[in-house]
């Protein structure tokens, strides 16, 4: 298995080892032809096409980049995902999850929600929970050519949504230390991806990691496939480089083992991961009501979601299908399925649990990935792809998409967790789910509705705590520093004070 691995992806270890570009070993000439013999058999020579006009150091590169891939098994990939297998004729059972197995922050009791913080909170001071972040995307429909988590919302602190996740970090650690009385670690995991991740490592490094204690921050880099054309066929981006993408939020699993993150977890003695998308800026970390939740339950994952709007909405569902967890997308379900009424709430939709991306996993079930992360499926993404033509080495920057990237999803793991080793808590939208994914302007998961996400849930935290807020636009609101509060507790310092709208509540003054 660990052959498939290394053999499918290629990763950071050759970064890791310390080559640079240009002092990567050269290979001998036999070493090189039997590697163009390789991509020949399997029908991908083009990629060695202009190997004769390349220098000695561009030649190695190609090399190196080359013989992390075997292009079998990129033919194999290319195949089923270009060509999937049809689904089972048989009938499909949909059903929520189990009522045992889900809860909800709108309905449940609040002595259930205090001891599952009080739980998930001993467990930081524990020093038993790690955060994991998804920042390997290359966020193309923001159009920022920075990583995404470097992205000023325009709050009115100018924070990053690297800094707010950071600062909920540090907040945390100094709640879980006033409960227990001794210093609390909560090691956070930053995947990235070769595109993001140097301008991450600088960006956390010009603003020194945020306060964090930087031997309890880890970048790490996930996998990289070659993009393919239409046609199957390997794109190069130059004569001396094929075009990569990152391998999907699913190349998560794969990049935990070969980045060492599993031995680091392994060693600091962590029993609960929470995972996360970078784009929320509202995410919860390592939320103490989370982690203590899904340890009561004792289960391996665990998701929040949010609840669907309307039977319209275009989200993906977490639901048991054929009697197994799993995600399905809004384009998969018929009308009738869609509008469906739970019939213990008919008011409410029966499938309303929203995907968020938003998980919780023992360290327990990370302890086998190596037994399932290969069967993941690689899902097709239709893109632009610049590259060069194959027959005259032109660079070429085409208008639509003239080829595919091959992806994971973090998600596609839970059909292979038992039903009763998987749970679901549902959250309130307004306070913990704001994604931003589109350009300025869009009005939809945008940088206004981000702002405008952080800045209303801050005026109800005053208000919630006694204060008034003086404003003139339902939008305009209260930036709270994470510093501050992390979920609107310890603002009673606020209480019968006015605050004139837009504010920042920095400090306890
Ligand atoms: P999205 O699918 O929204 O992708 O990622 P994106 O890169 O942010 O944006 P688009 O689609 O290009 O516009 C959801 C989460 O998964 C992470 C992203 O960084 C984001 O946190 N992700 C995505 C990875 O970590 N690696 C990947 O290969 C893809």
């Amino acid at each position: 298995m660990a052959a498939t691995i290394k053999d499918t992806v290629s990763n950071l270890v050759g970064k890791m080892s310390g080559h640079s570009e240009a002092s990567l070993r050269q290979p001998s000439s036999e070493e090189f032809e039997q590697l163009q013999k390789k991509y020949v058999d399997a029908g991908q020579g083009q990629v060695f096409a202009f190997v004769d006009e390349l220098s000695s150091v561009e030649k190695a590169q190609l090399f190196h980049q080359m013989n992390n891939f075997d292009p079998v098994r990129i033919n194999e990939l290319a195949d089923t995902a270009l060509n999937p297998a049809k689904a089972d004729e048989g009938p499909i059972s949909l059903e929520p999850l189990p009522e045992v197995a889900t809860a909800s922050i709108l309905d449940s009791d609040s002595k259930d929600l205090q001891q599952w913080y009080d739980e998930g909170l001993q467990l930081v001071a524990q020093n038993k929970v790690a955060v994991v972040l998804m920042a390997g995307g290359q966020g193309t429909r923001l159009g920022s050519s920075a990583p995404k988590g470097c992205f000023d919302i325009g709050l009115p602190s100018h924070k990053s949504l690297f800094q707010i996740q950071a600062e909920r970090i540090a907040k945390l650690q100094l709640l879980a230390k006033k409960s227990s009385g001794k210093d609390a670690v909560i090691p956070w995991y930053v995947m990235t991806s070769g595109p993001t991740r140097k301008p991450t490592e600088e960006f956390f490094q010009q603003h020194d990691y945020f306060g964090l204690a930087q031997n309890n921050v880890f970048i790490f880099e996930q996998g990289v496939l070659p993009c393919i054309s239409n046609e199957g066929k390997i794109l190069m981006e130059s004569k001396a480089k094929a075009a990569v993408a990152p391998d999907g939020n699913g190349g998560i699993y794969q990049a935990l083992l070969t980045s060492g993150v599993r031995e680091d977890m392994r060693k600091r003695g962590i029993e609960h991961i929470h995972t996360y998308c970078v784009d929320n800026c509202l995410v919860k970390v390592a939320d103490p009501v989370f982690i203590g939740f899904a340890a009561s339950k004792n289960v391996d994952i665990a998701t929040k979601v949010v609840r669907k709007r309307n039977a319209t909405e275009s989200v993906g569902l977490i639901l048991q299908k054929n009697g197994k967890p799993d995600v399905v997308e809004y384009s998969e379900i018929d009308k009738e399925t869609a509008e469906a009424k739970d019939p213990k709430q008919p008011e409410v939709l029966k499938f309303r649990a929203a995907n968020i991306v938003n998980h919780y996993y023992s360290f327990r079930f990370f302890e086998s990935i190596e037994s399932w992360a290969h069967k993941l499926p690689h899902h097709v993404a239709r893109k632009k792809i610049p590259c060069i033509k194959p027959e005259n080495g032109e660079a070429f920057k085409p208008e639509k998409p003239n080829g595919i990237k091959l992806e994971q999803f973090v998600f596609d793991v839970f059909p292979l967790t038992p039903l009763e080793k998987f749970a679901s808590i549902e959250v309130r939208r307004e306070d913990e789910f704001s994604p931003l994914k589109n350009a300025k302007g869009t009005g939809e998961d945008d940088q206004d509705t981000s702002k405008r996400d952080i800045m209303k849930q801050g005026q109800r935290w005053i208000e919630g705590a006694g204060g008034v807020v003086i404003t003139e636009d339902e939008w305009t609101g209260v930036e709270v520093s994470p510093l501050i509060s992390y979920g609107g507790e310890g603002l009673e310092f606020l209480k019968g004070r006015e605050i004139k709208a837009p504010a920042v509540i920095e400090k306890e003054e």
